[in-house]
């Protein structure tokens, strides 16, 4: 029997390959079954017939059925059902193992411009958009891809643009829309993202609604917080002993009105009524508008303002002893009533929801960062950062390294790093502040001899740094006590200092809006570019180095050592065996032992960046790494010992997002 199905199989093999298929005497060599198949088909009338081109249904089958064919066939069916099968099952394994790819706004800095001092075209003396436009080269040098341009909405300008007039225009100094919607196309044509201010807490005195509100026109009447107020001879009884962020009372008379309205800014800045539901769709529409023009991402402004406790109960001194009527700064009171009340983080949630109407096309994701200065209440920062299930801010800006030099030490960079990461909730995505339009230079801040070391820091701790305009080539304060200016914040917003001719290249008009630096021969773009061992060449090397290595780009940071002179991190990432050790000197000049922390290293590392740059090459020995005050190092080394495994570095590392390297693909994936 056996023999027989062997017979046959092998004869209508042969036959598969026989062109003279189903001559007679192919027939009689076939076995009984094989007979039994061909008197069906020749049942059929189709007997002698050979397969040919258009052939009829009937041939086809008598062809297609016999096993030689058949077997092969089905064959090939499962193994293509099979290689699908695979094909899917890798697909979803890749993407299920592949991490997040970073989302732009994590994997480039951010650049703040202050609009008003970037760059002047059309010779008024004022920066503009035009200005911006024209130097958006600048920022392929730098290796920055994120643009935050500050305020430049029409403002009556008490408060430098964030006094906003329409939240929907531009301002004449600035430019106009057309000139906008160019600055935002060629801005994307380059790889650019756009970054504006969103000023949801107050509005200008100036603005229409206000206008409105003031006479009690329709729903506009309760845009703004009114409330009933003594007025004798020109003095007002305000409602409650409220203070200004800028000092003396937040109530301020209205002779229109006959009611007095809250400023919690300057009284040309009355606060919204966020507890109108009008107010809320009012401001939903100004995002909307500000998406629909494409812009990337908003920088929400003084965010922890925008609800007040609608009791109006007086907030509690911070000395109680302190006579009521001398109450007249804002840090002589707790603000229990007028910031983070219930229901703020509610409103913001609201506007990531808005945002994300705008965020479904791939690659066009709408990122919102908040700012909220809280000092020691770092809880309450990271409240904007939402919960596992309810998205807010991407990150609330943290702008607590601005305090840096108060504790001017390893110790203290190591102290200020540590709070935030150790608030931070899981899995979020850390950033950093060092300077903005609010607060004074860096250099004048904490001395030139430390800026080069802090752009390091910004730049290899995890996350997003911020860097203010000009702070890449370590510009200073202006001196504003001879001439009318305000000492309040008028010297930080100095004209950019672009090379040494006149008005440092800002603009060609005779007299600019605030005076350029007088160090400006020196310290400018143009200078410092041809200048191997400058400031701006150190950020943009700092700046291709995140780039481009992954251990500093999303891997992990364990903390090795901080000592009252130096605050050394590693920067490293599973799989791969290169790392990164910063070096950072905060202090005076000082040897590190980084064997004895670490014994596994090896016996010297090779110096990627050094801020001062006859050291930018060699190596140092593992066992004594000397910095001088005020010096960065980024030192390389191989390893297959990684710090983030060791037991007693466990409390001493961070990653946002697991991820880990294989050498021989060249690809990330996560599980590790
Ligand atoms: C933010 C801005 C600041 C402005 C204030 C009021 O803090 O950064 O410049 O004065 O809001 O709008
Ligand atoms: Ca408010």
């Amino acid at each position: 029997m056996a023999n027989e199905i062997v017979h046959k199989n092998s004869l209508e093999l042969t036959q598969c390959y026989d062109n003279s298929t189903f001559s007679e005497e192919t027939e009689q060599k076939a076995s009984d079954g094989a007979k039994q198949e061909q008197q069906e088909t020749t049942s059929n009338g189709w007997k002698n017939i050979k397969p040919y081109a258009g052939m009829p249904k009937e041939v086809l089958l008598q062809y297609s059925r016999k096993t030689c064919y058949r077997v092969p066939r089905e064959i090939l069916f499962w193994l293509i059902i099979a290689a699908t099968a695979v094909l899917i099952a890798t697909t979803i394994a890749i993407i299920a193992l592949s991490p997040r790819c970073l989302d732009w706004w994590q994997a480039s800095p951010i650049y703040q411009i202050y609009p008003r001092s970037f760059k002047d075209s059309n010779k008024d003396g004022n920066g503009d958009l035009k200005g911006i436009q024209e130097k958006l080269e600048y920022f392929g040098y730098l290796n920055v891809k994120a643009i935050w341009i500050s305020s430049f909405y029409k403002s009556p300008m008490k408060d430098f643009g964030y006094d906003v007039e329409d939240f929907k225009d531009i301002d004449p100094i600035f430019g106009t829309m057309a000139e906008f919607e160019d600055l935002i196309a060629a801005m994307h044509e380059k790889g650019l993202k756009l970054i504006v201010d969103f000023i949801p807490n107050h509005t200008s005195d100036k603005h229409k609604w206000f206008q409105m509100s003031r006479n009690r026109t329709g729903k506009y009447t309760d845009y703004y917080i009114w409330q009933n107020c003594e007025h004798v001879n020109g003095t007002t009884k305000p409602p409650n002993n409220w203070i200004s962020v800028f000092g003396n009372s937040a109530w301020e008379y209205d002779e229109m009105r006959k009611q007095c309205f809250l400023h919690q800014f300057l009284k040309e800045q009355p606060d919204l009524n966020y507890h109108n539901p009008d107010v809320q769709e009012e401001m939903k529409d100004i995002i909307r508008f500000w998406l629909e023009k494409g812009v990337d991402g908003l920088r929400v402004d003084a965010v922890k303002y925008l609800l007040e406790a609608e009791h109006l109960r007086n907030e509690p001194q911070v000395d109680s002893s302190q006579n009521p009527e001398n109450i007249t700064a804002y840090s002589q009171l707790y603000h229990d009533y007028t910031t983070t009340q219930v229901g703020l983080h509610d409103i913001i949630r609201s506007w990531h929801q808005t945002m994300d109407e705008y965020s479904r096309e791939p690659g066009r994701y709408r990122f919102m960062v908040t700012e909220s200065y809280d000092n020691e209440e770092i809880h309450k920062t990271m409240m904007y950062y939402g919960t596992p299930f309810i998205a807010e801010a991407d990150f609330p800006f943290n702008f607590y390294l601005i305090d840096l030099h108060k504790n001017m030490s390893g110790d203290g960079a190591f102290t200020l790093v540590d709070s935030w990461m150790k608030s931070m909730p899981k899995g979020k995505w850390p950033n950093w502040v060092v300077g903005n339009h609010d607060n004074s230079r860096v250099v004048s801040r904490v001395g030139r001899k430390y800026t080069r070391v802090i752009n390091m820091l910004l730049l290899t701790l995890p996350g997003t740094s911020t860097t203010y305009y000009g702070e890449e080539i370590g510009m200073e304060n202006i001196d504003v006590s001879e001439e009318n200016y305000s000492a309040n914040r008028d010297p930080e917003r100095s004209p950019m200092q672009w090379d040494n001719r006149t008005n440092a290249g800002f603009s060609d008009a005779n007299k600019t809006w605030l005076p350029v630096h007088q160090d400006y021969q020196t310290i400018n773009v143009e200078a410092q570019k041809i200048q191997h061992n400058s400031t701006l060449n150190l950020y943009r090397e700092l700046s291709l180095l995140r780039m481009n290595e992954l251990p500093i780009h999303r891997g992990w940071m364990c903390y090795i050592w901080h000592d009252t002179n130096v605050f050394v991190y590693v920067r490293e990432l599973d799989g791969l065996n290169k790392a990164f050790m910063m070096v950072l000197n905060f202090g005076n000049t000082s040897t590190t032992n980084l064997a004895s922390v670490l014994p596994e290293l090896p016996k010297e590392m090779t110096i990627r960046l050094s801020t001062m740059y006859n050291k930018n090459s060699g190596t140092v020995s593992t066992e004594a790494v000397q910095t001088e005050q005020g010096e960065g190092l980024v030192l390389e080394y191989k390893t297959n010992h990684q710090v983030h495994k060791k037991k007693e570095f466990h409390d001493k590392c961070f990653i946002s997002e697991k991820a880990c390297f294989i050498s021989s693909l060249n690809i990330l994936y996560k599980n590790c």
